[in-house]
């Protein structure tokens, strides 16, 4: 069946009641475009567990800070509606940005805690844009189920926070990290890359899967040594590199040392002017199956 292309509001919702009606359950995927196979992995993923799929396609700009690529960011929605409709996505819903943030916007919705440091620390007021976004998204489609990528973990675990604090009645399911063959996570910004800085570009995965693993022996690990290797391997700056604990994202403390409890190695580090993350989980060995 054809992708229908939704871009107001009074629509959206007209198609969203009629499916409703009929008692189906709805998952809503929302996008910022110029998808990729971890995108289509995550539609997939939401028509395992709903009858019907919604994607949504917006570059928030409010998510993006003075210097950031929300210029650059890029927009094809032809290209994606294509390819939604070879994954048999419902309904595609692409609101203009004048619809989302009309004349007057004055709200804000921050999380706190959960956005505090990692890509927070770094991009000031990016979680406040992406609650708000988000947050709207939900209100808007009222889905059953939402689908995120774990490639943004910091994102996915806002989200879970959001939804908790607010009472919005949907589930919250994060997407595995797609990955091409030499490890790189899948990203809209990996077509920033050149060709010298694409063949850096998957020291990040390798590194953090090595010292992620000496973690989980319990081993321990000299972060700084790994945020080293990241220069080393050619990076031109390391954001952060840091372990988190997996809920709550708690940096290390007594009794919440890595490799003791479920954690996570994430990071941020610039290859020219592309800014890629990726994260790993670091599993005690004693909680492995
Ligand atoms: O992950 C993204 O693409 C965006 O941050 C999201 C969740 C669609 C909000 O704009």
């Amino acid at each position: 069946m054809a992708t229908a292309i939704i871009r107001g509001l009074e629509d959206l919702r007209t198609t969203i009641a009629g499916w409703r009606r009929q008692g189906q359950r709805i998952a809503l995927v929302p996008t910022m475009g110029a998808l990729h196979e971890g995108h289509l992995s995550l539609m997939r993923l939401a028509a395992q567990h709903c009858d019907r799929v919604c994607a949504s396609i917006f570059v928030n700009p409010t998510q993006f800070g003075p210097n950031e690529d929300f210029e650059a960011y890029p927009r094809d929605l032809d290209r994606d509606h294509a390819l939604l409709e070879k994954e048999g996505v419902d309904l595609l819903y692409a609101p203009e940005a004048g619809d989302i943030y009309g004349e007057g916007f004055s709200t804000s919705v921050r999380v706190s805690g959960v956005s505090e440091g990692l890509c927070g620390g770094n991009r000031p007021g990016h979680f406040d844009g992406v609650a708000l976004i988000v947050t709207k998204l939900l209100l808007r489609v009222l889905p059953d189920l939402a689908v995120f990528g774990e490639k943004d973990y910091q994102q996915l675990q806002v989200i879970r926070r959001l939804v908790r604090d607010l009472d919005i009645p949907v589930e919250i399911l994060g997407g595995p990290t797609v990955r091409e063959a030499d490890g790189l996570a899948l990203s809209s910004r990996n077509a920033y890359l050149d060709t010298a800085e694409r063949a850096i570009a998957p020291a990040l995965y390798r590194i953090l899967s090595r010292y992620a693993e000496k973690l989980s022996a319990g081993a321990g690990a000299d972060l700084d040594e790994a945020r080293k290797e990241l220069l080393d391997a050619g990076f031109d700056r390391v954001e952060y590199l840091e372990w988190r604990s997996s809920e709550g994202l708690h940096p290390p403390a007594p009794g919440r040392e890595p490799g003791q409890i479920p954690g996570r190695l994430l990071a941020a580090a610039h290859l020219g002017r592309t800014r890629l993350i990726d994260n790993v989980p670091v599993i005690p060995r004693t909680d492995r199956g």
